[in-house]
């Protein structure tokens, strides 16, 4: 049986290396997204996509594709791809979980210390020629160690979240539609709580579920008002998750401290409002974006493709 790939965006060699010499290969090696109607002219007669997280594979391009039987994204976030409809159709969708849990966990946590301890802010200013004499008060942040965590989401990069935080020794809470058990409730010393009080009692509320249409603007005017006026909010997961207008209103009128983002609702763009803010640090999508990681993440999804184009399992299929 023919087994023809198209792969919609550059990858590493490293997991492009891995498709087998009988296969047929069709590479756009760029990191362009393709417009609906190119992505479907490229994807014809394929039976095998991997893609990035800038591909929608929505029903209308798998309905244009019926020789399709495999989509691997490079991503462990598949909000991009309608599954459902992927089901429908026979159309086996994987992800790419675990290789990247503890990378993803670690920046959630630059972004964190990084907003509570303004280095984005002190790195300006150090560079500026501004700074000619030390300064007490110079650039005063806010301590991590011994305060309040509020997970949500408490997944398998929640609880890594979770895990770091027994090292600063501070109380952790986590919200989740899953309870976890009681034995990892005590390795990582996490209590479970519903949404409001979390937001109401963490100096530190981090955000790690998935996007869902029940999680979209989780994250609001609402919501945002129950945290503390000294509160960091933290997103690596999915821009969507908070309303970026709300935040910025938010951050701007001082109803919580600071942010530090790493997604946003409308990638590329991020929302005008947010740019002249000091208490926001920004970063372009790039949490799992450590070099073993990506290579990690890469190679995972080229083999999750070739499996099933060969017949077999696939290693990590999208429940
Ligand atoms: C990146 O955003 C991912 O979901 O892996």
């Amino acid at each position: 049986m023919a087994k023809n790939i198209f792969i919609s965006n550059a990858l590493p060699q490293e997991a492009v290396g891995l498709i087998p010499k009988d296969f047929t290969l069709d590479y756009n090696d760029t990191d362009s997204p393709l417009s609906k109607t190119e992505l479907v002219s490229r994807l014809k007669g394929k039976d095998g996509l991997v893609c990035h997280i800038i591909s929608t594979i929505d029903d209308e391009v798998l309905a244009a594709v019926p020789t399709l039987r495999v989509v691997a994204n490079v991503a462990v976030g598949y909000n991009n791809i309608d599954v459902a409809a992927a089901k429908r159709r026979g159309v086996t969708v994987t992800n790419t979980p675990d290789v990247l849990t503890e990378t993803t966990a670690d920046f959630a946590w630059t972004l964190l210390m990084a907003t509570a301890r303004r280095i984005v802010e002190a790195d300006h200013y150090a560079r500026s020629g501004r700074w000619t004499a030390w300064k007490w008060d110079l650039l005063w942040g806010a301590d991590i160690h011994g305060k309040t965590l509020g997970i949500v989401g408490f997944g398998r990069i929640g609880r890594a979240v979770a895990r770091r935080a027994l090292g600063f020794r501070m109380r952790v809470l986590y919200h989740d539609a899953v309870k976890a058990d009681a034995a990892v409730e005590r390795e990582l010393s996490a209590t479970a709580t519903d949404l409001e009080t979390l937001l109401r009692e963490a100096d530190f509320v981090t955000l790690h579920t998935n996007l869902t249409p029940e999680t979209r603007h989780l994250i609001g005017k609402r919501t945002l008002r129950l945290m503390r006026p000294s509160a960091v909010l933290v997103n690596a997961a999915r821009g969507p998750i908070v309303d970026e207008a709300a935040l910025a209103q938010a951050l701007g009128e001082g109803w919580i401290a600071g942010a530090g983002l790493d997604v946003f609702e409308e990638e590329p763009k991020i929302h005008p409002d947010l740019l002249p803010l000091q208490n926001v640090v920004l970063a372009p999508h790039i949490a799992s974006a450590s070099r073993d990681t990506r290579i990690a993440m890469a190679t995972l999804a080229v083999r999750n493709c070739v499996a099933v184009l060969e017949g077999k399992p696939p290693i990590t299929p999208v429940a």
